[in-house]
């Protein structure tokens, strides 16, 4: 007679055999477990197969071969609707909000009331509000668009739309990449709260204190195949990157020659309302300069305003001692040898429907032209080759399309972009998020490969551990000002924080307002 394992719940969801393949295979033989009650961490590298999972179980992808129950009943969602219907909701990595409709609309896209009478949008107005305020949203307006929302305001939405509904598996796909420390937090409360409640939650992420913090078991998953399981609390964490990444080398940054030239970017006074008040600071060729700050400070608005993608009111930019720059858009300033890698993947219009090669070269296909429109196929496939192996982009051929790429090797496919064209300025706004721990050092890598050839970077950064490592001086902005800038052996992580929260004292707004983390 079986006796029942008193110490082992019995799985709420549970996961055998499954197997998926497109061009290669993406998953094999997977098992997984997910007890009701459990916040369930899913990690390993960009491409391991964590999304593909994520849909199959939400029933946006239809699995090869295997089973999955649910509460002890066969569970083979046909759609995302079915699955919603059997309690199982899930929060993309790439978010699938509509932008043009409101907020109060996204959070109750699957079941919106039938006509839109007053009582109707009178009543789906006050459940939005009941969900938003769960999430600590309270100040946001439901009707607003969600076009006009930031990307960290459109994730926090996104999973509300999630946790508005009932929910006995909750899939999460690397929700808190865009939120900033007070809203990870508010958000982790809810997620408590629903594990108390009996849900069940799978929890991909790449931060890996974040991990430790939330999860209860965490389970590895490498080339699409299970390495391990283990309970939370065991875990450490240089063995998790080990069992996420295999044999591939981690490595550790080379030291750079931190002589810095010529002054490269110069920016003055750089002013938008609030938002921006009289930045001013120099770049010089050879230098990396990092960004830190809140999130709000104004970081993202300074890369922006240089770009010419927003307007400014006042300042001025310039290379070195050139003449003041007229950038009225982004092509004015790629004209004049300055380049931007956004924090926004899906504003770099990667042609999703096009080959890896093409998005990697085609802001430099002139440069591959041999006579008027023969595009030189071998150099350019040398070019995005040799990127794709120093950037480690998973895909199984140059050929692939970018749409099928995970979420991370779509990130790294934008920054070969950018590093194929020659510019002597680049900008890069959070250029390492949505990147797996390996490939984080071999972007850092990169970047001190163009710093030592004399080009002159700003990085912004949310993770502080990332500027000290990279930045030859970092300059700290709060409230719009840029308040202080350290020198490369002058900076403790005590004294940016300090500077980072300088200009919100007695505000009263620091909490709501961001984070500079300390990972
Ligand atoms: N529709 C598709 N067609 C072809 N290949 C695909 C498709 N969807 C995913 N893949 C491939 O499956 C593999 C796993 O992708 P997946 O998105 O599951 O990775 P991931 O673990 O979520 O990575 P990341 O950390 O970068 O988000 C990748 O190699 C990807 O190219
Ligand atoms: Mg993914």
């Amino acid at each position: 007679m079986a006796i029942a394992n008193v110490a082992e719940p019995l799985p709420l969801l549970r996961v055998r055999g499954v197997e998926k393949r497109y061009a290669a295979p993406v998953l094999t033989d997977l098992d997984l477990d997910l007890r009701g009650g459990e916040i369930h961490a899913l990690m390993g590298a960009n491409g391991a197969g964590k999304s593909t999972l994520s849909r199959i179980v939400c029933g946006l992808t239809t699995p090869d071969r295997g089973t999955m129950s649910l509460g002890g009943e066969p569970y083979q969602p046909h759609s995302r609707r079915a699955a919603q219907r059997a309690g199982v909701q899930l929060v993309m990595q790439e978010l699938n909000l509509v932008p043009t409709l409101s907020v109060a609309e996204n959070l109750f896209l699957t079941d919106l009331p039938g006509r839109f009478g007053f009582v109707a949008v009178a009543a789906l107005l006050a459940r939005a509000v009941e969900a938003l305020t769960a999430l600590g949203l309270n100040e946001l307006d439901p009707r607003t668009a969600v076009s006009r929302l930031g990307i960290g305001q459109q994730q926090l939405v996104a999973l509300a739309a999630a946790l508005a509904h009932p929910c006995r598996v909750l899939v999460l796909d690397e929700p808190t990449a865009a939120l900033t420390s007070a809203e990870i937090e508010l958000a982790f409360a809810h997620l408590r709260r629903l594990r108390a409640a009996g849900t069940a939650i799978l929890y991909i992420s790449h931060r890996l204190e974040e991990i430790r913090q939330i999860s209860d078991r965490i389970t590895v998953l490498r080339d699409g195949r299970v390495v391990a399981t283990q309970p939370a609390a065991d875990a450490a964490l240089d063995e998790i990157v080990r069992l996420m990444v295999g044999e591939r080398a981690v490595g550790a940054l080379d030291q750079r020659d931190h002589s810095p030239g010529d002054v490269a970017l110069r920016v003055e006074g750089l002013t938008r309302g609030k938002r921006l008040r009289n930045v001013s600071f120099e770049v010089r060729k050879g230098e990396i300069l990092g960004l830190a700050g809140l999130v709000g400070s104004g970081r993202t608005e300074t890369v922006r305003a240089i770009f010419g993608a927003d307007r400014t009111h006042a300042g001025r930019v310039s290379r070195g001692p050139g003449p003041p720059l007229t950038i009225a858009g982004p092509k004015d300033a790629v004209r004049a040898g300055i380049g931007m890698i956004p924090e926004d993947r899906k504003e770099q219009a990667l042609l999703l429907s096009q080959p890896v090669r093409m998005n990697m070269t085609l802001a430099v296909l002139p440069a591959f032209v041999r006579r008027r429109w023969w595009i030189d196929d071998a150099r350019e496939l040398r070019a995005a080759n040799e990127l794709r192996l120093r950037l480690d982009v998973r895909s199984h051929s140059l050929n692939q399309r970018a749409g099928e790429l995970s979420g991370g090797n779509q990130q790294k496919v934008v920054i070969a972009r950018w590093l194929l064209r020659e510019c002597d300025v680049l900008l890069f706004d959070e250029p390492t998020r949505g990147i797996d721990v390996a490939a984080k050092i071999a972007v850092y890598r990169v970047l001190n490969e163009l710093a030592a050839r004399g080009k002159a970077l700003v990085v912004v950064s949310s993770e502080l551990a990332e500027l000290m490592a990279l930045c030859d001086r970092i300059a700290v902005m709060s409230a719009g000002r840029l308040v202080t800038t350290f020198a490369r052996g002058e900076w403790s992580e005590d004294a940016i924080v300090a500077a980072a929260f300088s200009e919100y004292a007695g505000r009263g707004d620091t909490a709501r307002r961001g984070r500079v983390d300390s990972c």
